[in-house]
């Protein structure tokens, strides 16, 4: 009934470390997804090519990008709002571009400064030149499931704007609850939709963790036969200007869980354990998954 295997989205590096005031060493991050690199994860996030006065604590994308010790079975990604981040995110050798866009006017004129409208112009320009450039492309259609200012999100605008990006040639769409704030029975309500018009293993779900509501929701996408989960080690995440937005579902408890249901992720919990360890003690601030509190009771 579920999936055999799933695909981990370690996103920690980007999602988890833009929503830290604390700016983390520039060696230290690295250092950090080097640990991830040799956990099993065979796709990382490691970082944005935003605007830096936008984003502080990824104002050392390039170097990050350049320094760490690519695994050859990993997957590189990292974040890109226009051509300005995909030229800084190509130079960098980066493997895969991560484009983004909200499914919220508001959102999206606050996290972008534009409207929805404009972005798609904009991403088009980037999926062309990734394309070119022979990268694959995955595109997030963020406050999927509410958004912090607008409220409800029609599903038809959901799914408009997955035409849009596909059309465009992203590879792979994740849906993301930036605000933590779905639950697993619109989840199903959503896919349902979505898998009418696209095949499970080119959907990702991205879920916060907002309301403790996001390891039911990845359950609730695995009964629809998604397999490909973006999460944060350690529960560390939100987005800076999505009010309210709390971390992403955790890479550790989510590998718990799935490895223990007989779902292969390939990925070795005590590895996971020791890394969230690690950057924990960088932040100095307990991290919010069970894995990494249970752990440190033993
Ligand atoms: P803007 O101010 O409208 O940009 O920002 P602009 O095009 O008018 O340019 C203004 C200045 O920014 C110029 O510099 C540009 O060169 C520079 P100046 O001439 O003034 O010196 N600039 C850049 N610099 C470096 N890299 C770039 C870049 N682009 C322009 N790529 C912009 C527009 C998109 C750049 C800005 O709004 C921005 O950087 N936003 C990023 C916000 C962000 O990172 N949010 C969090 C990620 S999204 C998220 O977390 C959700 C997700 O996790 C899914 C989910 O949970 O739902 C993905
Ligand atoms: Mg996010």
């Amino acid at each position: 009934r579920f999936p055999k295997s799933v695909s981990i989205r370690e996103v920690g590096p980007r999602d988890g470390l833009q929503n830290e005031s604390k700016f983390i060493p520039t060696d230290e991050k690295i250092q950090w997804i080097d640990h991830l690199s040799n956990s099993g994860l065979n796709y990382i996030e490691v970082t944005s090519f935003v605007n830096p006065t936008w984003i502080p604590a990824l104002s050392d994308a390039e170097y990050v990008a350049k320094h760490i010790k690519k695994n050859p079975d990993v997957t590189y990604a990292a974040l890109v709002p226009n051509t300005k981040g995909l030229f800084r995110a190509l130079e960098s050798g980066i493997d895969e571009v991560a484009v983004f866009i909200s499914a919220s006017e508001t959102h999206n004129k606050k996290n972008i400064n534009k409207t929805i409208s404009e972005t798609e112009i904009v991403l088009s320009e980037v999926v062309k030149e990734s394309i070119s450039n022979k990268k694959t492309i995955r595109g997030y259609i963020s406050t999927v499931f509410g958004c912090p200012y607008e409220g409800n999100i029609e599903t038809d605008q959901v799914i408009r704007l997955a035409d849009s990006l596909f059309e465009m040639g992203i590879n792979e769409l994740s849906l993301g609850d930036t605000i933590g704030i779905a639950n697993p029975v619109q989840v199903k309500q959503v896919l349902e939709q979505l898998l009418k018009r696209y095949p499970a293993d080119s959907i990702a779900m991205h879920f916060h963790n907002t309301r403790g509501t996001a390891l039911a929701n990845a359950l609730a996408s695995l009964e629809m036969g998604i397999s490909k989960f973006d999460s944060s080690l350690g529960g560390l995440g939100g987005c800076p200007y999505a009010p309210g937005a709390s971390g992403n579902l955790a890479t550790d408890d989510l590998n718990y869980m799935l490895t223990n249901m007989g779902i292969e992720t390939n990925i070795d919990q005590k590895k996971l354990n020791a890394a969230a360890l690690y950057i924990q003690s960088k932040l100095q601030k307990p991290l919010d998954s069970y894995s990494v509190k249970y752990y440190e009771s033993q």
